[in-house]
Parts: structure tokens; sequence; C-alpha cells
């Protein structure tokens, strides 16, 4: 039978909750939804959106079916399909998502599978495990029910046909202004979800990982503080933990724009930077959103229920 004491604490809890959900977001100190991805992808973040007015239950449709809209942009040469092959000719994808639970799922060097954002959140709802790689990964989308697809395109392939007469591998700053997508994207309950996808440096090595699947590295989301994720050169951003770091920093009461730069500080005071761009976004609860990167040229989407904008991020190297 229940005591007397903890019908009154259960009778406490359930007015307490209902209170609180009949307050309206505004009343409750929360900023309604918004979206925030690296690079130009406004037409993204507009598809992300459209999930998010469905509901809070749909964060996480917001993060997948707004990364699948670049995932499946033949002209994003950095993302999914078009995405540039490593240097013998194969695209091999990374992605993760995590919740505002703190459960994760990610797959690294995925073949022949466009939705990468959508493998790695299969891999976080139906199995055990954070991280599926390789032929696992394929394996597991088959049996998920993905349809595989050439993930090269005309242009692509021809453009590693030229590159192959020198086949020099030489990274680029900002290449052509985008890179991987990462998005982070917070709802009316004030809960906040992160996910991001890529195809990796341009004709890298084979079996080369970058940041984007690694949790931490290229994305963390703490829900009681914030959410960060990355792009550029992966290779300086899985040395740091920079997403955990922002994170971290936010933890300690740091903005997320201060947080973003001190991150960045972290990598330029650890490695040669000259040659090297990597872009870092943030956005805390209360829905305040920072962004900064190494060199100039990095900028960074922003869309809530009223604006949509592009943001020029401040950087290190001016
Ligand atoms: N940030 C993407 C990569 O380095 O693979």
């Amino acid at each position: 039978m229940i005591s007397r004491r903890k019908f009154s604490a259960l009778l406490g809890a359930s007015l307490v909750s209902q209170t609180y959900s009949s307050c309206n977001a505004t009343e409750r100190g929360l900023v309604g939804n918004k979206v925030v991805s690296t690079w130009n992808n406004q037409k993204a973040n507009k598809v992300a959106m459209e999930q998010l007015v469905r509901g809070p239950q749909y964060l996480l449709d917001a993060i997948e079916k707004g990364i699948n809209y670049v995932e499946a942009d033949p002209n994003d040469t950095s993302v999914g399909y078009g995405g540039r092959p490593d240097r013998e000719g194969f695209v091999t994808l990374d992605a993760c998502i995590m919740d505002k639970d703190g459960r994760a799922g990610s797959v690294t060097y995925l073949e022949h599978y466009m939705h990468a954002i959508s493998v790695a959140r299969k891999v976080m709802e139906e199995t055990p495990h954070v991280i599926l790689s390789g032929d696992g990964a394929a394996q597991f989308a088959s049996e998920m029910g993905f349809v595989q697809k050439d993930l090269m395109t005309e242009e692509s392939r021809s453009a590693y046909y030229k590159w192959l007469e020198k086949a020099e591998y030489q990274p680029k700053i900002n290449v052509e202004r985008h890179d991987t997508i990462g998005m982070l994207a917070l709802n009316t309950d004030g809960d906040l979800s992160g996910g991001c996808s890529t195809s990796g440096l341009a004709y890298k090595m084979p079996g080369r990982v970058g940041d984007s699947p690694i949790i931490g590295a290229g994305l963390y989301v703490d829900n009681r503080y914030g959410a960060a994720v990355a792009t550029g050169l992966g290779e300086l951003v899985l040395r740091q933990l920079s997403s955990f770091l922002v994170v971290e920093l936010m933890r300690s009461g740091q903005s997320p724009q201060k947080a973003c730069e001190e991150a960045i500080f972290r990598i330029v005071e650890s490695t040669d930077v000259s040659e090297a761009q990597v872009g870092l976004i943030a956005m805390n609860r209360s829905g305040k959103v920072g962004g900064y990167s190494i060199h100039p040229g990095f900028n960074y989407a922003i869309t809530d229920d009223k604006s949509s904008l592009l943001k020029e991020a401040p950087s290190y190297i001016n």
C-alpha cells in the first residue's frame, strides 16, 4: 500500500509537472525553436524547422531531415552524394548524432549509402552500440532497409580523374566555403540535439576517419548546458576533442561564443595552423549561439521561428 508521505510527494510532483506544462514556452523562459548549422545551410535549417514546428518530440527528426537535405545535394562536394572520394576513388562517409538524453550513434567509413546520419540514428536507436564502422556499418544499413547508391556524380568522378593527374594531397582551407554539415537544434521544451555528416577530406588516405563520427570531437551535446559541433580539418579537432571542450566550457559558465573562442585557442597554441581551418559553433539551452574559426571565411546559419540569417564567424587569424 502506498504510504501517506509517498502519496503527498507524488501529488506534489504531479502538480509541479502540471503547472510546468500548462505554462507556455515564453512563460518558462524558453526561446522557441532554433536551428544552427555550419556553413551556408539555411535551406537545411528550413527543412529542420519544418520538423520542429510539428512539436518538440520531432527534435531528432529535425536533425536527421535537415542533414539528409545536404547529404542528397550533389553540389555539396564534402557531404553524402557527390562527396569527394578517397585517393583510391571510394566515397566513405562519417556521421554521428546525439540526443537530449545523452544517447549517441555514429558510423565511420560507410560506403554506398547516402544518408549516413540516418544510419547513425539507427545505430543509436536499434543497437546496444555507439559506433559501427566500414563493412559492419554497411551491413547494418542494408539490414535496416537503406538502399545502396553510387555516391560519385559525373562531376566528382571527373574532378577525381583530374586530381589523379598529379595526385597531390593538399587539404584546402574553406573548400568552396562548405565542409562537414554540423547541425544543432533546440525545441520549445528547451531540449537540445545535434548531428554531423561528411565525406571527410577530399582524396584522403583509405581508412582515414575524421572528427565527425567521434563523439566529443565532431559533436557533443549535454542537454543541461549546451551543444557544439565542428567543421574543418578533423585531425586538429580530434586531438583536442573540441566539441566536448566547448560544452565543458559552457558548463563552467562561459557563453557559447567565448567557449568556441577558447577551444580554437587551444588548437592554435598546440599546432601549426597556417594551412588549416577549423570552425566551431555552439548553442546553449537559452538559445544563445556562438561561432569562431581559425581563419576567416567560416560562416554559419541561424534559423528560428521568426527569421533566418547567415553569420560570418570571427576568427583567430584576420
Ligand atoms: N571535419 C571533417 C573531416 O575532417 O573529416
